[in-house]
C-alpha cells in the first residue's frame, strides 16, 4: 500500500489479510474513523439491525481471543492466542428483525457491508485487519453478552502490520495459497447480454 493517501483503487488492490501485528498502539482518531465507517455503512429498510463491538482493553482482548479460539471452528485461528493486535472488531446482526419473512438473510448482508467498510477504511489508514468467519460463536456470545437473536457475522483483529518482507508465517502462506491464485475474470463473471 502506498504510504500517503492511497486511492480507492489502490486500497482495494493492495489490502491483504493480516495475522501478524506490531506491538504499536493504534491512534484514537484511527479507531474513531473505523467506528464511523461501520456507522455509515448501508442498512436495508433502516431497521438498525447491525451491531458492532470494538474490543481494546488488554484484559478484554485476552478473554475475547480465548473465546474466539474455542470450539472446532475457532481452532482454525491459533495465531489469535499470541496476537499483538491492538484490538478486535465484531460485526453482528439481528437475524430475527429482518430475516423472518425473507429467504434472503439481510442481516448477513448488512453486517458484511459494515465489516467491509471498516476493513477498507483500515487499509486506507495503514492498518491491518483479517476478516474471520471461523470462531467459537457460543463462547463469544457469552463474553460479549450479546442479546438473543444477535448473530456474529465476522470478527477482525486491528493493528499495524509489520514491514513487508520475506517471513515464514500464516500471512505468507495464505498470500501464496489464496491471494495469488485468484481466478481470472472470465471464470467468475459473464455478461448477461453476451452469448457465450
Ligand atoms: C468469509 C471469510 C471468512 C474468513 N475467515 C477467516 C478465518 O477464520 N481466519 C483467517 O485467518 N482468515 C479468514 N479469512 C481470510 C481469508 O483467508 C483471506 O481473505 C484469504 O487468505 C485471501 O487473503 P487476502 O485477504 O490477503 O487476499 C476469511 C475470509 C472470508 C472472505
Amino acid at each position: 500500500m502506498p504510504e500517503s493517501s492511497p486511492s480507492f483503487e489502490q486500497v482495494v488492490r493492495f489490502r491483504r489479510s493480516v495475522r501478524k501485528y506490531l506491538d504499536r498502539p493504534v491512534e484514537p482518531e484511527k479507531w474513531e474513523a473505523l467506528e464511523m465507517a461501520a456507522v455509515r455503512a448501508a442498512e436495508a429498510l433502516d431497521l438498525q439491525s447491525v451491531k458492532f463491538v470494538f474490543i481494546r482493553n488488554p484484559e478484554n482482548k485476552r478473554k475475547f481471543a480465548l473465546a474466539a479460539f474455542s470450539g472446532i471452528a475457532g481452532k482454525i485461528n491459533p495465531w489469535l492466542l499470541t496476537t499483538k493486535a491492538q484490538g478486535f472488531i465484531v460485526l453482528a446482526g439481528n437475524e430475527r428483525k429482518i430475516g423472518d419473512d425473507l429467504d434472503n438473510p439481510l442481516y448477513l448482508a448488512e453486517a458484511a457491508m459494515a465489516m467491509e467498510a471498516v476493513i477498507l477504511q483500515a487499509a486506507e489508514l495503514g492498518l491491518g485487519t483479517c476478516w474471520m468467519g471461523a470462531f467459537g460463536e457460543r463462547k463469544l456470545n457469552k463474553v460479549l453478552k450479546l442479546p438473543e437473536g444477535i448473530r456474529i457475522v465476522a470478527i477482525s483483529p486491528v493493528g499495524y502490520p509489520p514491514q513487508a518482507g520475506p517471513r515464514l508465517d500464516w500471512d505468507t502462506f495464505t498470500r501464496q495459497a489464496v491471494s495469488k491464485s485468484r481466478k481470472p475474470l472470465d471464470q467468475i463473471h459473464r455478461f448477461m447480454d453476451e452469448d457465450r
